[in-house]
């Protein structure tokens, strides 16, 4: 079984880069300066090159950035130019030749990257080819290698990085510093952050605006398909496809620098919900590699066991719909403090766990899977967190690619591990033959339209939900209802209500409503109902109907146009048209997200940090 040698396979998605060209002074100490405001996008190593009297100096470790700063003596470094790098691996295990800055074969080029490339193991067999040697599990370590190799057909730096960004699929964000060059930071991006930034003092490139908001606030944000070359006194544009220039002029921030850490969003969680088209974006490019060994081990199983707890457990239930209408496999969620309980005599050699942590680190999450471990099951894991106890205990697992989440209600890491799901439950119907290729393909177009799916939802709905939280913020009670997979989203959306605003709330699958819930609807209680279009749509007008004889506020989230649904709502969100129904509790879950959180700021509460709730609940 080739899974260990899959599970070390490096990649490197969330990362903070700070580069500087100064004319004075010490630029080791503003390149560190500026990776601890870029701490939030990684945290497992750390690494910085200098440009030190036309040599290259490289320093880097894995560990917390303070103590590796203070071990490796990095502020004593000298220069003038220099680039540093945090590190969020996604896969495999952190560590000191992983981490960036990334050398080529002459130690010459140093780099360091935000991103994945797709197409590097093909790139990497060439330069092996070639007799390039790697040092690093990494994709990025290929890039300064493909620079080298350009050069020697007599191109100079520039046109030889050029040549290799033409060859990159993927995402990065890129940063090189070189003695062939010794005065030069050349910089570009393709999908992962880059801004610049020109002060009196100097030239400045990182991943966020924090990392230079000391020193400027005065920037200019690199395009997709841009590449930039920095000097002391300032930079030039241009497009890589053609090499030609850009001219842009630079823009004013007037945030302060609490808001720049969070981009200018009063919270993380409305920063995270707004970032879900990336999220998405980039949970879209798993190595495939991963997807096929985790199907392989779902398709053996005898049976298939989903345990996570919250939110998490949320993203099992929806999936237990999907792997049954895509690849009509069965699969049994359970929220994990109760797995033993209910699974534990039966769970063995036969079964496989399929487990889900956005932080890899919840206790009831890791005792079930304990138990399942010790009964001979096989463990899976999906979480947000290399590095963390789920990854050393599955026998594989994925990183959803969701990047840190620190607003303590889960949003973002939802809507990716549902993603995760669905291309698992892809591969699987594909790997069954339980879908025909056109219906495979038709499902595969449908989840790459998820993410711009999911910003439309966002651009549309901002202001109709704050006009929505207005009227609702005094409600003493709401009922979120769905029916099929829906259920699992209205779950959710209580979920997201109950713990930021502290109203409370009931979720149920809608048909289950007459059979109790029922009883305290009464004039003017908000119904919340998810509708989305497909198999259900004709069942949850009934329950709406039943719902508004009995004098119910219905609010209905439906497909723009959804005449049937419109004509019974007192409040309706509209959505995007064409989302299908397995795939709808991304989109659907982003309108109920937006309106927990403008209620909770409504009512003065804060809706990072609800109260009696942590992040990570690694206690019984
Ligand atoms: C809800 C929330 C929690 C977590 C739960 C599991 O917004 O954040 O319900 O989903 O504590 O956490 P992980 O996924 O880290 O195991």
């Amino acid at each position: 079984m080739e899974y260990t040698s899959l599970i070390i396979q490096c990649e490197v998605t969330m990362c903070g880069i700070f580069g500087t060209v100064l004319k004075q002074g010490k630029a080791v100490e503003l390149i560190t300066d500026g990776l601890k405001r870029l701490e939030y996008r990684g945290y497992d190593s750390i690494g910085v090159a200098m440009i030190d009297n036309g040599e290259l100096h490289l320093r880097k470790d894995m560990g917390k950035l303070e103590e590796v700063i203070e071990n490796l003596n990095i502020n004593e470094m000298n220069g003038l130019v220099g680039m540093g790098h945090t590190r969020w691996a996604t896969h495999g295990a952190p560590n000191m030749i992983n981490a960036h800055p990334h050398l080529d074969g002459s130690g010459q080029i140093a780099l360091v990257h935000n991103g994945v490339i797709e197409n590097f193991m093909e790139l990497k067999d060439e330069l092996i080819e070639k007799d390039h040697n790697f040092v690093s599990r990494t994709d990025t370590e290929v890039i300064p290698h493909l620079i080298q190799e350009e050069m020697k057909a007599d191109v100079g730096l520039k046109d030889a990085i050029l040549r290799v960004l033409r060859r990159l699929k993927g995402s990065y964000a890129i940063v090189v510093v070189t003695s062939l060059e010794p005065d030069k930071i050349y910089c570009a991006r393709h999908e992962s952050p880059l801004v610049l930034g020109v002060s009196g003092e100097g030239t400045y490139c990182a991943s966020d605006v924090p990392a230079m908001l000391p020193y400027t606030n005065k920037v200019n944000y690199l395009r997709n398909g841009e590449l930039a070359v920095l000097d002391v006194d300032g930079y030039q544009i241009m497009k890589i496809s053609d090499g030609s220039y850009v001219e842009r002029g630079l823009e004013e921030i007037t945030w302060s620098l609490e808001m720049a850490e969070k981009q200018g969003y009063q919270h993380y969680m409305l920063k995270e919900i707004t970032e879900q088209p990336t999220s998405l974006r980039d949970g879209l490019r798993l190595q495939e590699q991963y997807i096929d060994l985790i199907t392989q081990f779902l398709d053996r199983g005898k049976e298939v066991l989903l345990t996570a707890a919250g939110t998490s457990y949320h993203s099992c239930l929806a999936a237990s719909y999907i792997f049954s209408k895509i690849a009509r496999l069965t699969t049994y969620p359970v929220v994990s403090s109760e797995f033993i309980e209910r699974y534990g005599s039966t769970v063995g050699i036969d079964s496989i766990v399929l487990t889900v942590s956005q932080s890899g680190e919840t206790y009831d999450t890791l005792k079930a899977i304990d138990h399942a471990r010790m009964k001979a099951a096989t463990v899976l894991g999906i979480t947000n967190t290399v590095g963390s106890t789920l990854t050393r205990v599955s026998r594989a697992y994925i990183v959803q690619q969701s990047g840190p989440e620190i607003g303590v209600a889960a949003t973002k890491t939802f809507t990716s591990q549902v993603l995760v799901f669905a291309q698992l439950a892809m591969r699987l119907a594909k790997m069954r033959g339980k879908l025909s290729q056109d219906e495979l393909d038709e499902f595969d177009e449908n989840l790459h339209r998820v993410p711009d799916m999911v910003e439309e939802a966002l651009a549309r709905n901002d202001d109709r939900i704050k006009e929505l939280a207005e009227k609702l913020k005094d409600d003493k009670l709401f009922l979120f209802l769905g029916r099929g997979i829906s259920a699992a989203t209205a779950l959710e959306g209580r979920l997201k209500v109950l713990e930021i605003t502290y109203v409370p709330s009931l979720a149920y699958p809608a048909g289950e409503s007459k059979h109790g819930p029922i009883s305290i609807v009464e004039d003017g209680v908000a119904c919340i109902f998810i509708c989305p279009r497909g198999d259900t749509h004709s069942h949850i007008i009934g329950s709406i109907m039943e719902m508004k004889a009995r004098g119910a506020k219905i609010i209905s989230i439906c497909e723009e146009g959804d005449n049937d649904i419109i004509r019974l709502s007192d409040e309706v969100i509209e959505m995007p048209i064409g989302i299908p129904e397995t795939l709808s509790p991304i989109p659907y879950i982003v309108p109920l997200q937006l309106l927990s959180y403008r209620l909770a700021v409504m009512k003065g509460l804060d809706p990072d940090m609800p109260r009696n709730l942590a992040k990570s609940v690694t206690v019984p």
